[in-house]
């Protein structure tokens, strides 16, 4: 994909839903009793790894790819079947390490394979507490997928102290609490996204039945546009029905503590979860040094940050961050490269980086890693500079925003 410095982002966008909310709606739907139905799904590769998963153990999932709508008849909390094969989870942690917890309650063996990014993707951070509740489960070394596991005679409740900030350790082990007998209590010392207790809420603990979900906006993809509008000048945007679960909005606190306009209007509740519309006008940006407090809040947004913060002027430092280096790739490596190749000063740490905003930065020839975010974000910074910059490999924005590049069209005069 080649992209042009444009003049201006004008207009309304709705972004697709929630790729976390999704997978998990998907999750609770299959396990519930009867018909659950999801609108504004997000229809993704990783969303979509996570519904075929489920249609290889029985479950009956029909896709409505038009109007982004899902209808999922659930076979209830032990209806699930053996998969005839390797349930595939694609590129997607959040598929392969939510579904362990809820295969390990399971009376049928199963194996979760992925490809090569999640295949070198830690799993031991699910392995050690999931095993500790009684699991049958392996990996290679105990550390990496493929992910084995076998029925186990009783799984128990734990109560755990996450090593590391993750939701989906967290998660995993909330879905096969369900399982198990007694109590489970997971404590975290910096807070990450709780869509799965919001969900578990929803559906009524332990007594499962279907039920009617609107999946709001994803925030994460939000935030490619909500900077791109604060550091394109002249730009003026609004965002509708975008998620603002506070354990997501870290972005909103942190491009307005570094001067940026971005405000939120028309809040609702639906299914448990605050919804909301974003609207962001430019405004000139300077460096700050992010509170870690804050860092499971917006984990996801880093590299868009690292973009803002390369149009900023000052500096800013991101420390606290080395789970970025275990994600889709090492974010703080891939985004120290490509911001480089476009002129940006930036240094990387063993757990962040160091920014130097920099008024303008060059075209360049951009790797993507196949990291949907490193696309978007890099795609962003792209729109604010003249010439012509290269993206390569920029359909890995599939995985999340397969319209990511419409959208952007849309608002460019
Ligand atoms: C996710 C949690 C985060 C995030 C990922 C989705 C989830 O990962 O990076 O994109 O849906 O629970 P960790 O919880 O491993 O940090």
């Amino acid at each position: 994909m080649k992209i042009k410095g444009i003049k201006k982002l004008e207009g309304e966008i709705k972004i697709p839903g929630d790729k976390s909310i999704s997978h998990r709606a998907v999750m609770f739907g299959s396990m519930a009793n009867g018909e659950t139905n999801i609108e504004n799904i997000l229809l993704s590769e990783d969303t979509l790894r996570t519904m075929e998963c489920f249609r290889e153990m029985g479950v009956e999932i029909s896709i409505n790819e038009e109007e982004n709508k899902v209808k999922i008849l659930g076979k209830g909390l032990y209806g699930l079947k053996k998969p005839n094969k390797p349930l595939d989870c694609g590129n997607s942690g959040t598929t392969m390490r939510l579904l362990a917890g809820i295969l390990v309650g399971q009376n049928f063996s199963s194996t979760l394979i992925g490809d090569e990014s999640l295949s070198k993707r830690p799993m031991e951070r699910i392995i050690v507490p999931l095993r500790k509740m009684g699991a049958n489960i392996k990996g290679i070394e105990d550390k990496y997928p493929p992910l084995k596991i076998e029925p186990t005679e009783r799984l128990q409740g734990i109560y755990y102290d996450l090593p590391v900030a993750s939701a989906q350790v967290k998660s995993s082990i909330l879905l096969a609490s369900i399982y198990g007998d007694g109590n489970t209590k997971v404590i975290e010392g910096k807070s990450t996204r709780d869509h799965t207790e919001r969900l578990l809420e929803y559906f009524g603990d332990k007594d499962f039945s279907g039920r009617d979900i609107y999946v709001p906006g994803d925030i994460s993809s939000a935030s490619f546009f909500i900077v791109a509008a604060t550091i394109i000048k002249g730009s003026s945007i609004l965002i509708k029905d975008v998620g603002i679960n506070p354990t997501r909005t870290g972005i909103i606190d942190v491009i307005n503590a570094m001067g940026g306009n971005i405000k939120i209007d028309n809040i609702r509740t639906i299914n448990n979860e605050p919804m909301g519309d974003i609207y962001v006008t430019h405004r000139p940006l300077k460096g700050i040094e992010l509170d870690s407090r804050l860092i499971g809040r917006l984990i996801d947004e880093i590299p868009i940050i690292a973009v803002a913060a390369a149009f900023a002027k000052g500096t800013t430092k991101i420390n606290n961050a080395e789970e970025l280096k275990y994600k889709e790739t090492d974010r703080i490596n891939a985004m120290s490269n490509e911001l480089k190749k476009m002129g940006a000063d930036i240094t990387p740490l063993s757990d962040g980086l160091i920014i130097e905003g920099r008024e303008r930065l060059d075209p360049a020839s951009i790797n993507t890693y196949n990291d949907h975010r490193i696309a978007m974000a890099l795609s962003i910074a792209a729109l604010n500079i003249d010439g012509e910059t290269e993206i390569n490999n920029s359909q890995c924005v599939n995985i999340s925003y397969p319209n990511f590049y419409d959208g952007i069209w849309k608002m460019v005069e």
